[in-house]
């Protein structure tokens, strides 16, 4: 028999086994199609050969489409298409044996075996809508068929897959195969050997479609999916699958997951899955990095933001000793902690014994001695030089030999911290995005002393407690605050020479942040960014802040905890505008001999997408961030920036970096060297990072 060598072919009896050995995840690239189609023609020819099972070898059945080959043209990708087809039409049955994930094209080639069985611990679903895409190969088509309209779209719509057992329940699943899967899917093979018709999901009814239930889901994705193509292709297709014969919805999947697959939203969902998981290697770092054993940590702070960092890890099952300097603080941020969790179980997300099995994690004590015993502790105390400088000093006499002392500092300088101890090895920079709990990013701030054993083991924890960890420099702000400063100095920059707030926050809403700049500073206080602009100036030997911010600061409003800001808020927190506020800028404009003009949305847009694509060259030349795109993966997950525009630095790629240089200069600011040279040499950063990685 004819063998690729990303598909064994192997012989039980009458059984024919096709195992597709492609790791790590068994991606449907080049030489698995041809595989399988030999494997499925020798199988067809052979009388001694009764049914066929198609298995993944290593860790997992096929994780979909091999997303790098996206970029080829159509005739050179490998044919999906094709092979689904061979098995929709195959003369004998055909069986699909799923351990870890059967996604995307994984399942839509397990879709059209004839039967599907799976280990309990699978995962299946369609999760092409995170990639800017649809599933290409008869998911649209086949998924309602078997599990129903509603639920497809549920699928399809949020990508998120669903366990064997559900898929089960559901009829997706044949059988659930307790011991060995090949040995079981074998068995199961040799059982529907005989069956006749082979049962096909082509040529089933699809339950449960109704116009109201299409209207929805249109309704829906305006909402959870606001200014994506993909979502509204998909709800498209699923409903010409439950309205027209099968042929006519493949056919139409086809050429949308094409028009899908070019779109630039595609790119930028495409850019960040791959930025995301070259962010996790850090160069010179070798995979065998001694880690160390983190089995308990210590917070010290149980503010808002020290309790968000503290269910962190007791989401995850590690034991948290927080403290706080007053019985009164302890106690408060101990009931915003348990009214957290205890929310997040009226939604249903967490069962009430899980609330007490997570509380019960958490020793509260007003002794600093009793960090002791962690292997981990992060202080998360007020941002001041002096006071970190005193509790490390402190901490470097309490807490054990191995520990790794952590700042939550989102300004300060790393290696003057460090100093001040007798283990600057062991300190690091953990900076949580508010509120800590919540927001995916980490950024991972290694200072010039600080271990590879300790960076590799806050990557690691990172990932353990499901955040997105991102390894960055020291210096003031690190990455994702000190491009935001800047971003923060244009928005105000813009709304002197005449927008308004809110038309500089719709630009940002209407390119897809879900804030503005001036919402998300009314959400964060005034006062914070006062503070931050108050301590430059005096560290600059300036004059007190006096921009048109400031002054509303100075009026006592501090933004949505004082009830407003730069807008009011009711009770649904929706900013409006304010009469006074909005007198106070126009004096201020003024004062200043300002005549307001009409700033249009693209010059608002443009202007503040240059100021962090600027900045981030900065960032990105000083080796403070290692590559652009975990510039991109920081700008997602800590600042709200689109998925689907792929973060800044590659949004400058979609519109040519010569463009940004000319806007930034248009507006008086001076391109960073790099995106100069960039533009000149007609690059992208996409460019400088393969530029980097090469040496
Ligand atoms: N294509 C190409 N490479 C892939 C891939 C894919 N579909 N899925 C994962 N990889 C690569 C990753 O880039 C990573 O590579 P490096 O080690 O070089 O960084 C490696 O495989 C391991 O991936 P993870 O680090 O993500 O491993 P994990 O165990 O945490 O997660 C996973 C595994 C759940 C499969 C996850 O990788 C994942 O979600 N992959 C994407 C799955 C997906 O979206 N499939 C649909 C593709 S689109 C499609 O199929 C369209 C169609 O209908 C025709």
């Amino acid at each position: 028999m004819t063998q690729t060598p990303l598909v064994e072919q192997s012989r039980h009896d009458d059984i024919l086994v096709l195992t597709i050995q492609n790791p790590p995840v068994n991606a449907f690239s080049p030489g698995v199609p041809e595989g399988l189609k030999a494997g499925l023609s020798a199988a067809a020819a052979d009388e001694g050969i009764a049914a066929v099972v198609i298995i993944g070898g290593g860790r997992t059945f096929v994780a979909g489409a091999d997303i790098k080959t996206f970029g080829l043209p159509r005739e050179q990708a490998p044919d999906l298409r094709g092979t689904v087809q061979q098995l929709d039409a195959f003369p004998k049955p055909t069986v699909a044996a799923l351990h870890g994930t059967a996604l995307g094209g994984g399942l839509e080639l397990a879709l059209a075996c004839a039967y599907r069985v799976a280990v309990p611990g699978a995962r299946l679903g369609l999760p092409e809508v995170k990639l800017g895409v649809l599933p290409g190969a008869g998911g649209t088509g086949r998924l309602p068929r078997v599990v129903g309209v509603q639920k497809a779209l549920d699928m399809m719509l949020s990508g998120t897959p669903i366990p064997a057992t559900e898929a089960r329940e559901l009829g997706l699943v044949d059988e659930l195969i307790e011991g060995d899967l090949l040995e079981g899917a074998v068995a199961f093979a040799r059982r529907v050997a005989g069956q006749r018709p082979i049962p096909r999901v082509s040529e089933r009814s699809v339950q449960g479609a109704t116009p109201e239930l299409f209207a929805a889901a249109r309704e829906a994705i305006q909402k959870s999916h606001r200014g994506q193509l993909s979502p509204a292709l998909i709800v498209d297709l699923v409903e010409l699958a439950a309205t027209r014969p099968f042929e006519e919805g493949w056919q139409a999947e086809a050429q949308k997951f094409m028009e899908a697959r070019e779109s630039p939203q595609s790119r930028g969902l495409r850019h960040i899955f791959f930025a995301e998981r070259e962010s996790a290697k850090i160069p010179g770092l070798g995979k065998d990095t001694p880690l160390l054993n983190i089995r308990a940590v210590g917070v010290i702070g149980a503010g808002t933001m020290g309790g968000g960092i503290a269910m962190n890890f007791l989401n995850a099952g590690l034991p948290v000793t927080i403290v706080e300097t007053s019985q009164e603080a302890l106690d408060r941020g101990l009931s915003v902690l348990r009214r957290n969790y205890e929310s997040s179980a009226k939604k249903g997300r967490l069962t009430l014994d899980e609330v007490e099995r997570r509380m019960a994690l958490l020793t509260p004590t007003l002794e600093m001695t009793d960090l002791g015993g962690a292997d981990l502790i992060i202080e998360a105390v007020f941002e001041d030089m002096a006071v970190k400088k005193a509790l490390f000093t402190r901490l470097d006499g309490l807490a054990r030999d191995s520990a790794i002392l952590a700042t939550n500092t989102s300004t300060l300088d790393v290696n003057e911290i460090a100093a001040v101890t007798s283990r600057p090895e062991q300190v690091i920079g953990l900076h949580f995005f508010s509120p800590a709990n919540v927001m995916k990013l980490l950024e991972i701030v290694r200072a010039e002393k600080t271990s590879d054993t300790v960076l590799a083991t806050c990557m690691a924890l990172a990932r353990r407690i499901g955040k997105v960890g991102v390894v960055v420099g020291v210096c003031d702000g690190f990455v994702g605050n000190r491009m935001v400063h800047r971003y923060g100095e244009e928005a105000r920059r813009l709304v002197e020479e005449g927008a308004s707030p809110e038309a500089v926050d719709a630009a940002m809403n209407a390119l897809g942040l879900p804030m503005g700049p001036f919402q998300m500073t009314d959400m964060a206080g005034l006062d914070i960014g006062y503070a931050i602009r108050v301590h430059r100036a005096q560290q600059r030997g300036e004059p007190e802040p006096d921009g048109w911010l400031d002054r509303i600061v100075k009026t006592g409003r501090k933004g949505q905890k004082t009830g407003g800001g730069i807008y009011d808020y009711d009770d649904t927190r929706r900013p409006r505008p304010n009469a006074d506020m909005q007198a106070l800028i126009e004096a201020y404009r003024a004062e200043k001999g300002v005549t307001p003009r009409t700033v249009s949305a693209d010059e608002i847009t443009r202007r503040l997408t240059g100021t962090l694509i600027n900045e981030g060259a900065r960032i990105l030349d000083e080796g403070i961030a290692q590559r652009a795109g975990d510039i991109d993966v920081i700008y997602v997950y800590g600042y709200g920036f689109p998925a689907y525009r792929g973060g800044p630095m590659h949004s400058a790629g979609e519109q040519g970096l010569q463009r940004v240089v000319e806007d930034l200069k248009q507006y008086g600011h001076t391109p960073a060297p790099l995106l100069e040279r960039l533009a000149r040499e007609g690059k992208t950063f996409a460019d400088f990072d393969r530029e980097r990685a090469r040496g």
